[in-house]
């Protein structure tokens, strides 16, 4: 690397931080300037912020702290209740794999999150990104943050034509260029910042930028075009089937599920066809056959289906219910080591995935469950 170009690099990361300490978004894991950080409140928010947007998470951030004080605190709750905290965030592993990661710091470190990257690396659910985050911003320590918006603002910056999924370690390459010789956190939390409020996919607000004179396609109509990307795959289209059985005393049956893959120890409603098994993998099931008809009843079918977007399928649901009355339930043996029915009011005691909340809003909406 040349004096010269090191001397730009510098400009660049005090140009990006003077904007940064101007313009900084005011999130609940930052603090204030005479304040200490805490590492567990970066390791909780990193954890959170894998996958789910800032909005989403902060409200539950902020429950979770006010809940477990400290790691030590995290490490002693019941999983159960980790994954109440959390339902609704989505990607379910993540919880079980912070619940273990407390743990393993809580026993092993004394409570303390070690500041080394590789020990972070060896724990549950911390892959690259998420140790270089915790390394910058919980320790002030150099390191590569690299996320999307991060490699979006690289690969305008640098104007670069091969597709992102194929660029991903030249953009590392450039970004580690570029790393300043302190604030280490504060750079990471800038240039995600300037990627979520200037740097966005469409419609990137080059004429406020600061950093518009380092780049190469800022204020061009191109600029949104960059990352290039491969062509998207298609999502495979599944079909499943949900059913609401609801007893005399308008509760719902649930069962908790055990089964590793999606939604581990979440409550569920008994479903076909989508996971399990491959019933309707291609097939709408409009009509629900005695034998597939769940414990035999006669279930009536919404009309309105829905739908819902996981990171590799697509999911259209029909909603089948069936309200339980004096002669059904006579001839009606529940297996209450899976199953149990649970009342409107305590739904919020359930680990509930938002495809669930979803179902229930809608028969909710149809009044089948209020009194
Ligand atoms: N996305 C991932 N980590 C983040 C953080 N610390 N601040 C804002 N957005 C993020």
């Amino acid at each position: 690397m040349t004096k010269k170009n090191e001397v730009n690099y510098k400009i660049f990361s005090n140009k990006l931080l003077d904007w940064y300490d101007v313009n900084k978004r005011d999130l609940p894991w930052r603090v204030k300037a005479n304040q200490n950080i805490n590492p567990y409140h970066i390791l909780i928010s990193e954890f959170m912020l894998q996958q789910t947007l800032v909005v989403t998470v902060i409200p539950y951030f902020l429950r979770f702290i006010n809940k477990w004080k400290t790691i030590d605190d995290l490490a002693k709750a019941n999983f159960e209740e980790v994954a109440i905290s959390w339902s609704g965030l989505g990607y379910y592993r993540r919880a079980k794999n912070l619940h273990e990661t407390a743990k393993i710091i809580s026993r092993d470190y004394c409570g303390d999150i070690p500041r080394k990257k590789e020990i972070l690396l060896s724990f549950p659910g911390i892959g690259d990104y998420t140790a270089s985050a915790i390394m910058a911003i919980a320790f002030n320590i150099q390191s590569n943050v690299v996320d999307g918006n991060i490699e979006r603002i690289f690969s305008r910056l640098y104007k670069i034509e091969k597709p992102l999924e194929k660029s991903k370690k030249f953009i590392k390459m450039v970004s580690e260029k570029h790393l300043p010789g302190s604030r280490h956190g504060d750079y990471a939390q800038a240039l995600m910042d300037l990627g979520s409020l200037i740097c966005v996919p469409n419609k990137p607000k080059c004429g406020i930028c600061p950093m518009l004179f380092y780049c190469k396609v800022g204020n061009k109509k191109i600029a949104s075009l960059y990352p290039k990307r491969l062509p998207k795959k298609i999502k495979d289209q599944r079909y499943g089937i949900f059913f609401i059985l609801i007893n005399q005393n308008k509760e719902i049956l649930f069962y908790t599920n055990k089964k590793d893959g999606l939604f581990v120890n979440m409550d569920l409603l008994p479903s076909l066809g989508w996971y399990q098994s491959k019933f309707f993998l291609d097939h709408n099931p409009d009509m629900i056959t005695e034998e597939i008809a769940l414990f035999n009843f006669k279930w009536k079918i919404f009309q309105k289906k829905l739908f819902h977007v996981f990171s590799h399928f697509k999911l259209s649901c029909t909603i089948a219910y069936y309200q339980l009355d004096n002669n059904s339930c006579k001839n009606f043996l529940l297996d209450e080591k899976t199953f149990r029915f649970v009342n409107k009011n305590d739904f919020n005691k359930l680990a509930l995935p938002t495809l669930m909340k979803k179902i229930i809003k809608i028969i909710e909406d149809e009044n089948l469950i209020n009194y």
